[in-house]
């Protein structure tokens, strides 16, 4: 990891370091302008949907729009320089925020590959509105992608019957024995919620999305980089699957140092996903409240 560890002055921010990655207790802003242009070939990064959530001590959740762009701008135009010619960029993000990030990324230059939407399992409706269903994930890459692979999943089945959800018409017996090609409409991302697994009060993504995209961007052997640590899920993908890895955190690291130390997560999933919260609007009938106090939404992804 030598050639990839940054200038000397951050090095008492690292506060874990593996065979494969590093991981650096700082904002993401002080780290990565000390990374080396192109080193990186994979970014995926999850940042704070400015919710106005609680995400501990120091970090902030809640900016004017202005000042939220500036700030998303500045790690997106750092995650430019750093990757290397073919690598590949993702962002999760609400549509509302990844529609400017696509816009911030065109005009760097990247090339765009797909917007992929992520079912989200249960949302609240808002006045005025249409129903809110689906996470972005951005895709871009610096140029033609050096990595690609089309992953395959199985055919989707009615869980009550069993049958077939698609008409394929007529042509079923022909389907790819592995299963039909991933499309950019991704329905089997569960949400992370059980007391065994979740190991973040606020947010975690499912180990399920960071596989994937590890798997059609990069290579055992390349370097991921996600700047927004949360509970490490991408540092645990990445050692997994024998990526490098790059990590930071502003808030709390212990989640992450329990979680790739093989420590059982010791947090107790909350009732309700707290974004919930903020999206209730007059109008939201009591019983929609109940309903959706069962479910969740970015505050259990
Ligand atoms: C949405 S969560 C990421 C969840 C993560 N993908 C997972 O699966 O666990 C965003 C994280 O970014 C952290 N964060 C916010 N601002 C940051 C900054 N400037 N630098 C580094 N981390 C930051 C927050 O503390 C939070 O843990």
């Amino acid at each position: 990891m030598s050639d990839l560890a940054p200038a000397w002055s951050l090095a008492q921010s690292c506060v874990l370091r593996t065979d494969l990655g590093s991981l650096y207790h700082c904002d993401c802003m002080e780290l990565l302008p000390a990374l080396a242009d192109a080193s990186v070939d994979l970014w995926f990064a999850d940042p704070p949907f400015n919710l106005a959530k609680d995400y501990g001590d120091g970090v902030t959740d809640r900016l004017g729009t202005a000042d939220y762009l500036a700030w998303m701008r500045a790690w997106l135009l750092e995650g430019v320089r750093l990757l290397r010619p073919g690598g590949s960029l993702f962002v999760f993000n609400l549509p509302r925020w990844n529609v400017e990030a696509g816009h911030v990324l065109n005009e760097a230059g990247l090339l765009f590959r797909h917007w992929i939407a992520i079912d989200i399992k249960y949302s609240l409706p808002i006045a005025g509105r249409l129903h809110p269903a689906h996470y972005s994930l951005l895709y871009y890459s610096k140029g033609r992608p050096a990595r690609f692979s089309r992953p395959r999943i199985p055919v989707p089945v009615c869980r009550h019957c069993g049958g077939d959800i698609k008409d394929y018409g007529g042509h079923r017996d022909k389907l790819h024995p592995d299963g039909i090609n991933l499309s950019d409409v991704w329905y089997d991302i569960s949400p992370v919620r059980h007391r065994t697994t979740k190991r973040r009060a606020a947010n975690e993504l499912s180990e399920k999305l960071l596989e994937r995209v590890l798997e059609i961007a990069s290579q055992p052997g390349d370097v991921v980089l996600d700047p927004f640590g949360g509970s490490g899920t991408t540092y645990a993908v990445a050692e997994r699957m024998h990526r490098h890895w790059i990590g930071v955190e502003l808030g709390d690291c212990e989640p992450i140092l329990r979680r790739l130390s093989g420590r059982k997560p010791d947090v107790t999933p909350p009732r309700r996903g707290d974004a919930a919260n903020g999206m209730q609007r007059p109008g939201v009938t009591p019983s929609l409240r109940r309903d959706a106090a069962k479910g969740t939404h970015r505050g259990d992804t």
